[in-house]
């Protein structure tokens, strides 16, 4: 009985050690960290940060909250362009649901991603001394380390969009009675828009066009440097805004990449109606994959504008 136990723990052992050389062999950087940060160092900040504001995505359902420690309020209150190192922003973009008991109310249904921005300046010179995170709704980061880089600079490029807010876009919400909410000046400073023959688009984007499309409005602005997957989806509203404004299709399209996102008036349909408001029907093409050698996927909404 005795000889038996000791073999067993010599085994129990043995095991042991393999679990250990196998850690050992495990790449530096874990699949579930960004830049160094991992979902699980920030605790629980949703309860114990401060809520900055919410906003709400009409063409997705995506509800998004934000959140700054400490040091990020102190911050946004002083209103400050030039964050300390140590102030972090936290975003929850959650998906939504029609309450089954009272449908007119859309309730959270669970959590599509985290995103994180932790000032460091000499950590992060490149991205405006910000360092970028994103976690899907299980905290893994799903991109390869290697494209971290890339993915940080696609962030910081669109958030460069704000320079006049410290590249932070959130502002505080008013919950002052009778005070309106504070109103964002349009960050709209250095977007442009360029007209282009479709004949010389891509053949893969001009495809997308609806038939008889002679003229585009293509978009410029620092988001175009390092376009990434994110940016297709984000930049959605202000290429409607302009498809509408101008009744061209609008455009985000990068020379060296094959990643786009257009917007369109519906030709078959302009006209809808969508809880009682009228509004003009919408059509977004975009690409939601890495190209990886191939052409990335394409995903296609329709949706009633009803802002403009
Ligand atoms: C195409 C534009 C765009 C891109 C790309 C983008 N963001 Fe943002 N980000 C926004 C906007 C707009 C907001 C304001 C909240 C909202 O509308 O959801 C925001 C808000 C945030 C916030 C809350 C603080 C703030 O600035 O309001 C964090 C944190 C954040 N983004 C992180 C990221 C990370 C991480 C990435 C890259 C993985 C990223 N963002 C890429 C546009 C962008």
């Amino acid at each position: 009985m005795q000889r038996i136990f000791r073999n067993t723990s010599a085994v129990f052992f043995g095991m042991l050690l393999v679990f250990a050389a196998a850690k050992a062999a495990l790449p530096e950087q874990a699949p579930d960290t960004m830049n160094g940060y991992s979902l699980s160092q920030f605790g629980s900040f949703e309860k114990e940060w401060h809520l900055v504001t919410s906003r709400y995505r009409k063409d997705t359902g995506e509800m998004r909250l934000t959140w700054a420690n400490d040091i990020a309020w102190k911050a946004l209150l002083e209103k400050s362009t030039d964050d300390p190192d140590g102030a972090v922003f936290a975003k929850i973009g959650m998906m939504t649901e029609d309450d089954p008991d009272f449908t007119s109310s859309a309730v959270p249904s669970g959590v599509k991603r985290y995103q994180f921005m932790v000032r460091d300046r000499k950590k992060f010179p490149d991205t405006q001394g910000w360092g970028y995170a994103i976690f899907n709704g299980s905290g893994k980061n799903t991109s390869k380390p290697e494209d971290h880089a890339i993915d940080s600079r696609a962030c910081s490029a669109c958030h460069e969009m704000v320079p006049q807010r410290g590249y932070v876009f959130s502002q505080p919400m008013s919950l002052a009675l009778n005070t309106a909410a504070p109103i964002l000046s349009e960050a709209t400073g250095n977007i442009t828009f360029t007209t282009l023959d479709a004949a010389k688009l891509r053949t893969d984007v001009q495809k997308h066009l609806p038939t008889g499309t002679k003229q585009v409005r293509r978009v410029h602005g620092p988001f175009e440097k390092h376009v990434f997957v994110g940016t297709m989806g984000e930049i959605r509203p202000v290429l409607i805004r302009e498809a509408i404004r101008t009744r061209h299709p609008a455009l985000l399209i990068s020379d060296d990449s094959p990643l786009f996102s257009l917007s369109y008036i519906n030709p078959d349909k302009p006209a809808c109606e969508d809880h009682g408001k009228k509004g003009v029907s919408v059509i977004s093409l975009f690409t939601t994959g890495r190209p990886d050698g191939q052409l990335p996927p394409v995903a296609r909404n329709e949706y009633c504008e009803t802002a403009q």
